[in-house]
């Protein structure tokens, strides 16, 4: 019988077709905005980040977490301190699943990124968030909560993409607004792709 996981980027993940994963799916409600799966862009910031690593027990937010892969490489790797926050309740399961196999531990926090309070952003050191802009109803709420952390004094937001549209105009918008970094990048593991990173100095 074939492993039920695999390791990526030092990650302990489970495979969809699992049995963790096929019980859980059984269990719980399905994840309903797109959280049903690990997403690439996270691995884009898994290398800035080891190009860029943030101090010992940093505080770290990562938005639109889904299966917070990103989050749970965070605690392991950097021992921050990691919120994981998104919409949506059904993908915090496959979030605390993973963050077992891994032995860390992520705080979650159930929210949309326009309804985060302004005193837990400010308390940030460092926002993160992959594959989170990809329909346009989300540039609003996105560069609401962008402006609100960089009120707040947040050092650093880090937001990657394949390269949709809604995150290419999220990211014309920082630019002007926030005099944003926006880097073309790419990845060989897991797969071979290329990217954006949208990187917000504060
Ligand atoms: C494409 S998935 C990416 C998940 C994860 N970042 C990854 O790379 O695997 C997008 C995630 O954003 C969440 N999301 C969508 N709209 C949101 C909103 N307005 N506020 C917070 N989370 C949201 C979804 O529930 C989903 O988990």
């Amino acid at each position: 019988m074939a492993a039920d996981t695999k390791t990526v980027r030092g990650i302990t993940v489970y495979k969809n077709k699992s049995q963790a994963i096929r019980t859980l799916l059984d269990l719980n409600d399905d994840p309903e905005i797109h959280g049903n799966k690990i997403w690439f862009s996270s691995f884009f910031i898994i290398d800035y980040l080891n190009a860029n690593p943030p101090q010992h027990k940093t505080k770290i937010m990562e938005v639109g977490c889904g299966w917070g892969i990103l989050s749970i490489y965070c605690a392991k790797k950097f021992n921050a301190k990691v919120t994981g926050v998104d919409a949506d309740k059904n993908v915090f399961p496959f979030l605390k699943l993973h963050a077992k196999a891994n032995g860390v531990k992520v705080k979650k926090n159930i929210s949309r990124y326009e309804n985060l309070k302004l005193n837990i952003l400010a308390k940030q050191d460092l926002i993160v968030g992959g594959d989170i802009c990809f329909w346009k109803e989300l540039i609003e709420p996105l560069y609401k909560m962008i402006n609100k952390a960089v009120k707040e004094g947040v050092p650093r937001i880090v937001i990657a993409d394949p390269g949709r549209a809604p995150f290419l105009k999220l990211a014309k918008r920082c630019v002007k607004k926030f005099k944003a970094e926006l880097i073309q990048v790419d990845i060989s593991e897991p797969k071979t792709k290329n990217g954006y990173l949208l990187i917000i100095e504060n």
